[in-house]
C-alpha cells in the first residue's frame, strides 16, 4: 500500500485562455486531512473536478491508489473508493434523509431494479443491513433524529452534513468535502470538526476546501495554498499561515474582509 493515496502530477486545466489550474502537483498521504485553500477563483473546485473525474485535465494526470484516473468516469472513480461533496448541496429533495444516503449505498448492495418486485428473504435481509448501517452513518454526522425529514425541509447546515453521510455511505477511501462549513451557523461549527475529525478516525483520508480558516487550521495536517491556478505554499498549518506569500494573496486580504 502506497503512502500517498493520491497524486496529483502537473496538472493544467484551461477554460479557453484562462488557466484555472496551471501545473499543479499534490501528493495526499493516506490517512491525514489535506485542505485546500485560496482566494475566491483561485481553482480549488475546478481541481476537485478534475481529480473525481467531473473534468478532464487539459494536461497532468490524477493516480488513485496507484491507478491513473485518465478517462474514468465519475462513476468508476466512486467505485474504486473516492467519494465526493458539492459546493453547492446536491441531493434528493423531495426524499427523507434515510432515503437518500440508502440510495448512494444501492452500487454496494447485491439486488438488482426487478427486486424492488420479486422480493426473496435475502433482498429483505439485505434491506435491513443497508436501511441499519446507513442510520449509524446519519447518527454519526449528527442527524440521527433527522432520519424520515425530507432533505428540502433541513436547515442548509443539516443538508451539507447530509451530503457527507451520502459520500460515506459509498464507504471511500478518499473523501473530499467541498467548503462543507459555508452556510452553516457558527453554533455547528464545532461539530462539523469534530465530525471530520471522526472520519478521519475511522481511516478515511479527507481532501477539504474551507474559506473557514479557524477549522482548517484546527482539522488539517497538510494545508496546500492555491492563488490564480498556482500553489504557492504547502504545509503545516503553522507553516502556511506565518508564509508571506499566503498572507498576501489570500489571509491578508480575508483580514481585511472580516473587518469590513
Ligand atoms: N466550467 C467553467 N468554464 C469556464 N470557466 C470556469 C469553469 N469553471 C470554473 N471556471 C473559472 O475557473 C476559475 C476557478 O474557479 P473555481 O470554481 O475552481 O474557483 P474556487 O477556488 O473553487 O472559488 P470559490 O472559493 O469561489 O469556490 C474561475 O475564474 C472560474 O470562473
Ligand atoms: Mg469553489
Amino acid at each position: 500500500m502506497t503512502q500517498n493515496v493520491l497524486e496529483v502530477i502537473g496538472v493544467t486545466k484551461a477554460f479557453g485562455g484562462l488557466k484555472a489550474l496551471d501545473d499543479i502537483n499534490l501528493s495526499v498521504k493516506r490517512g491525514t486531512v489535506h485542505s485546500i485553500v485560496g482566494p475566491n477563483g483561485s481553482g480549488k473546485t475546478t481541481l476537485f473536478n478534475v481529480i473525481t473525474g467531473f473534468s478532464q485535465p487539459t494536461a497532468g494526470k490524477v493516480i488513485f491508489k496507484a491507478i491513473d484516473l485518465k478517462g474514468k468516469k465519475p462513476s468508476s472513480i466512486t467505485a474504486m473508493g473516492m467519494a465526493r461533496t458539492f459546493q453547492n448541496v446536491l441531493l434528493f429533495r423531495q426524499m427523507t434523509a434515510l432515503e437518500n444516503v440508502m440510495v448512494a449505498r444501492h452500487t454496494k448492495l447485491r439486488a438488482k431494479p426487478y427486486n424492488a418486485v420479486i422480493r426473496p428473504k435475502w433482498v429483505m435481509e439485505e434491506e435491513e443491513l443497508n436501511r441499519a448501517r446507513c442510520t449509524e452513518l446519519l447518527e454519526l454526522c449528527g442527524l440521527g433524529a433527522r432520519a424520515k425529514e425530507l432533505a428540502r425541509n433541513l436547515p442548509y447546515g443539516e443538508q451539507k452534513r447530509l451530503e457527507i453521510a451520502r459520500a460515506l455511505a459509498t464507504e471511500p477511501e478518499l473523501l473530499l468535502l467541498d467548503e462543507p462549513a459555508a452556510g452553516t451557523p457558527a453554533g455547528e461549527i464545532d461539530g462539523l470538526l469534530e465530525l471530520i475529525q471522526k472520519i478521519k478516525a475511522l481511516g478515511i483520508t479527507v481532501l477539504l476546501i474551507e474559506h473557514k480558516m479557524d477549522m482548517v487550521m484546527a482539522v488539517s495536517d497538510t494545508v496546500s495554498v492555491l492563488s490564480f491556478g498556482h500553489k504557492i505554499a504547502e504545509g503545516t498549518p503553522a507553516e502556511v499561515s506565518s508564509n508571506p506569500e499566503v498572507i498576501e494573496a489570500y489571509l491578508g486580504r480575508k483580514w481585511l474582509d472580516a473587518e469590513t
